[in-house]
């Protein structure tokens, strides 16, 4: 049987290491839950709320592994780049140029994720990513302004996979040249219908950013919130895993 990783605390709190962490939708969602949050990103996000590293993840990653560094840590979450194979690079929008060739480094973010021996997240959005699908999540469980689905595989833990809730009804916004009302907003792209930055915070549940760039490449809060509480319920204090 694999012994249970413990959970290492930083002043009460585990602390998790957030990566491709962006301005925080994530990392904030973890905190609520109890987590202490570091990040880091290759690009200068001045929005993050937390300590974060600014350099490159795998490299930063890699480096924390060599170091031991890494056991400063209990829990990891990656969401490595993934437009090589999300919905946005398929169909028609391939032909408004984002289909280009993109580097895949879900594979090399798993293979260090799994070199931690720590529990981790890697996060993908709804599409052709290569992740298991232990965990999908939608607004509508939490009750946002937002569908956002996302698929999480869950590396070391395990966990329910709640009900999806039903959509009230549609994304408000323009599709093919006609305009569609709905009590949900599109959190990607601009102009069409899309929704300003203050309706955007308040359907994602994010109020330290107004960089539209930043809103539309978090994870609502809520997701995380929900993960790390999952997490947190299923490992008792002491390290073991719960019955
Ligand atoms: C989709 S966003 C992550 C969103 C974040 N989880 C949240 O909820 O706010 C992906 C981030 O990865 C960063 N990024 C892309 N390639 C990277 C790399 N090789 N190393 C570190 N960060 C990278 C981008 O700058 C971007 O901020």
């Amino acid at each position: 049987m694999t012994q249970p990783t413990p959970i290492r605390r930083d002043r009460l709190r585990p602390r998790l290491l957030d990566l491709f962490s962006c301005a925080g939708g994530a990392a904030v969602g973890y905190a609520r839950a109890g987590f202490a949050v570091d990040g880091c990103d290759i690009a200068h996000r001045q929005n993050y709320p937390f300590p974060y590293h600014h350099g490159e993840a795998l490299t930063y990653l890699a480096a924390l592994i060599s170091s031991g560094d890494i056991h400063r840590y209990s829990f990891v979450h990656a969401f490595p780049p993934c437009q090589h194979g999300c919905a946005l690079t398929v169909g028609t929008n391939a032909s408004k140029g984002w289909g280009r060739t993109h580097v895949d480094l879900v594979a090399p973010a798993r293979e260090l994720l799994d070199a931690t021996g720590l529990p981790y997240v890697i996060e993908q959005p709804n599409g052709r990513a290569k992740i298991r699908k232990d965990l999908t999540l939608c607004g509508e469980m939490f009750g946002l302004g937002v569908i956002r689905h996302r698929n999480f595989e869950l590396g070391g833990w395990t966990t329910r996979q709640p009900a999806h809730a039903p959509h009230r009804g549609r994304v408000r916004g323009y599709r093919h040249g006609r305009f569609y009302d709905g009590p949900y907003v599109a959190a990607y792209g601009n102009g069409g219908g899309k929704p300003s930055i203050p309706e955007l915070q308040a359907a994602m549940g994010i109020r330290w950013t107004d960089v539209r760039e930043e809103l539309t490449e978090a994870i609502p809060p809520a997701y995380t919130k929900f993960i790390g509480r999952a997490y947190l319920a299923a490992v008792a204090p002491t390290g073991e895993v719960a019955a």
